[in-house]
């Protein structure tokens, strides 16, 4: 199954230069969300992060970071047969939220929680689409610690090696499916 997603990431993830900013190689992952086939490949790549030696599911919620990571996140969480959730960029959330802001890899940017969309205890898989800087997965995770929750792991299509995004996420441990 690993080897199928690996192969549909190699073949149908395109590169577009200077986007978007000079000098930034874009990684496009919307073909490969439009092929049924490695669409599926990659879900269960991503899904097998959240479940044990026998297949049955660890994990009580999957969250998706906005705006690529809900696109993951939703059917891994379906796979798994347990909630998904969202975190939003600054000002999307309608209730009380916990809020965290983090350097990007351009930019700026503050991630937010619903304070009650975790339970505190509940075990939490983070799904997203590049690990770049880990800027955004520290802030998530420091999000679920926020409502009490615990993240267990962190799996991503993509992580851009260079940056070596690893070293700030810490402890949490990270499986991409292919390194740039
Ligand atoms: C991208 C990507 C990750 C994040 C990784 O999202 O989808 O969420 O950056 O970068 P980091 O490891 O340096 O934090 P972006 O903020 O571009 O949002 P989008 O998915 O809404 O385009």
């Amino acid at each position: 199954a690993t080897a199928r997603a690996t192969e549909a990431l190699q073949r149908l993830v395109v590169d577009v230069p200077d986007f978007p900013e000079p000098g930034i190689v874009f990684k496009d992952i919307s073909p490969l969300l439009a092929d049924h086939d490695g669409f599926v490949a990659v879900i269960e790549a991503l899904a097998s992060h959240g479940r044990d030696g026998a297949g049955a599911p660890v994990v009580d919620k999957v969250i998706g970071m906005e705006a690529r990571g809900f696109i993951l996140a939703a059917p891994v969480a379906l796979s798994l047969r347990c909630g998904f959730v969202p975190v939003r960029k600054a000002g999307k959330l309608p209730r009380e939220t916990h809020a965290v802001s983090y350097a990007l890899e351009y930019g700026e940017a503050t991630l937010e929680l619903h304070r009650d969309a975790i339970e505190p205890g509940e075990r939490v898989l983070l799904v997203d689409d590049v690990l770049a800087t880990g800027g955004t997965v520290r802030a998530t995770a420091e999000l679920v610690e926020r409502c009490g929750g615990v993240p267990v792991g962190v799996a991503v299509l993509m992580e851009l090696g260079f940056l070596d995004g690893r070293s700030l996420v810490g402890d949490l441990p990270v499986t991409s499916l292919m390194t740039v």
